[in-house]
């Protein structure tokens, strides 16, 4: 397995570009199951998940080819015929985002099979709320031994109101509605810059939809969509851990090809503590001169402060002065990295879904493990500040979400190199 070699010490220094963002690009190749005609999406990162997106969709008959290194990073999809319409459990065990093709596949051909994606590192994770809204929308819903089936002769619109917000429910239930008949009204939305992409892409397809990244989202359903051609978000996520990076690094980094309007909790967080960011049209010049201060911070569905950035934070946390208190509201197990971290010699404390970081505290090099990709950004942003060399294992959790990050970040100056292989043979 993978390993990262960190030696820390070097401050960030120069322009790092921002790749496309996973949590668009996944949903926006599951919305090409909803039309038989060819699908063309531009800024897709080169990342585990997109792999597995490839393999999910082409184990249903569709084509996918991902067009890596040529202009734009294009993938061309086409759904033409999808003739076994099942999210099998080897590929959804891999990935629990594959549970976004449940609502293309029942509007698109009337039936899906998905396995159930179990829980993840990060919490249990169900998928309750996405079936709900099936079932609301006239699916007949079965579970039997580990998959899920829904059936129904057409969907018909209905009025969804979520109990919580939920990112690929929003999503998941927004490409059922655009092929059902009839109006869907869907309330407690998930307003996510994704849920936006992805509506945007929607409707160059020829979809009716109003009020994508507000709480309610009005569709009026048709009865066949069309092909597009769509470019992806810039990866809100990857910007926001580069901006930490140049934050942690006590560099002068400009973060380039990023989206900084997706970015307004993060940066408003990060000026708490001091840091300076200099916010541009399309990147954004970070740079941390002298004390960090410590803040408090809650992760709040968007626009307030994201959980994929929680651990992140919590890594700038241990080099700020005083005390910062981190609150985890969105998943109930989002706390993996700070094992790790206090291996590094962090002062973390643990009270439920609160952790209480005391810093500033230096940070020596140790051997640590990556758990999920967030926790381990934070392992990376911590050992490129850590006195000695970091080993990280596991790092595949990290190429999950990151494209070559180590290239990137030793494009600005860090000392980072992976032992073993880049990308497993296709
Ligand atoms: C999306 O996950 C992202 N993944 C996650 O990013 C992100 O952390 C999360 O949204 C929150 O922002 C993708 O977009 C592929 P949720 P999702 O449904 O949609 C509960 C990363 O690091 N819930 O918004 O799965 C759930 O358990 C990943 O890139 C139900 O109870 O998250 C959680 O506590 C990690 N029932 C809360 O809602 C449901 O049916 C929010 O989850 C659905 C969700």
């Amino acid at each position: 397995m993978d390993k990262f070699v960190v030696r820390g010490g070097n401050p960030l220094l120069g322009t790092i570009k921002v790749s496309g963002a996973k949590n668009s690009a996944l949903p926006c190749m599951a919305a090409a199951i909803l039309t038989e005609d060819e699908v063309i999406l531009e800024n897709i990162p080169q990342v585990r998940d997109i792999e597995t997106e490839r393999k999910l969709l082409e184990a249903m008959g569709a084509t996918c080819e991902l067009g890596y290194g040529r202009a734009q990073h294009r993938t061309t999809i086409q759904c033409a015929v999808l003739s076994d319409p099942e999210a099998k459990y080897e590929i959804v065990k891999t990935m629990r985002a594959s549970s976004l093709v449940l609502g293309p596949l029942v509007a698109r051909t009337g039936m899906a099979r998905v396995a159930v994606p179990g829980g993840c590192a990060i919490g249990g994770r169900p998928i309750d709320l996405h079936l709900k809204g099936l079932e609301l929308m006239g699916a007949n819903i079965t579970q039997e031994h580990g998959y899920i089936e829904a059936r129904t002769e057409r969907l018909k619109g209905a009025h969804i109101l979520f109990d919580k917000i939920t990112v690929t429910g929003t999503e998941d239930l927004l490409m059922a509605a655009v092929l059902a008949d009839g109006e869907t009204v869907m309330e407690n939305c998930a307003q996510e810059p994704e849920v936006t992409d992805l509506a945007a892409m929607l409707a160059g397809m020829g979809a009716q939809i109003q009020g994508a990244g507000s709480s309610t989202i009005r569709v009026q359903g048709v009865s066949k969509l069309h092909g597009v051609k769509h470019r992806i978000n810039p990866d809100r996520i990857e910007a926001g851990t580069f901006l930490v990076a140049g934050a942690i690094s006590g560099g002068d980094l400009n973060v380039d090809c990023c989206n900084p309007q997706h970015l307004a909790a993060v940066i408003a967080k990060l000026e708490e503590c001091g840091v300076r960011l200099d916010v541009g049209k399309d990147s954004i010049r970070v740079r941390s001169e002298g004390k960090l201060k410590a803040a408090d911070m809650a992760t709040v569905e968007y626009p307030g402060f994201p959980t994929d950035m929680q651990a992140q934070f919590m890594a700038l946390a241990t080099q700020c002065e005083g005390t910062s208190v981190v609150t985890e509201n969105i998943f109930e197990n989002r706390f993996m990295h700070v094992s790790e971290l206090s291996r590094m010699g962090a002062n973390i404390k643990v009270d439920g879904r609160t952790a209480t970081v005391r810093g500033k505290t230096p940070l020596q090099s140790a051997a640590v493990m990556c758990s999920d990709l967030r926790a381990s950004a934070s392992l990376v942003l911590a050992a490129l500040i850590a006195d000695g060399e970091t080993i990280l294992d596991r790092v595949y959790h990290i190429d999950r979400g990151y494209e070559r990050i180590e290239e990137k970040l030793r494009g600005v100056g860090a000392q980072i190199r992976r032992m073993g292989e880049v990308f497993g043979k296709r």
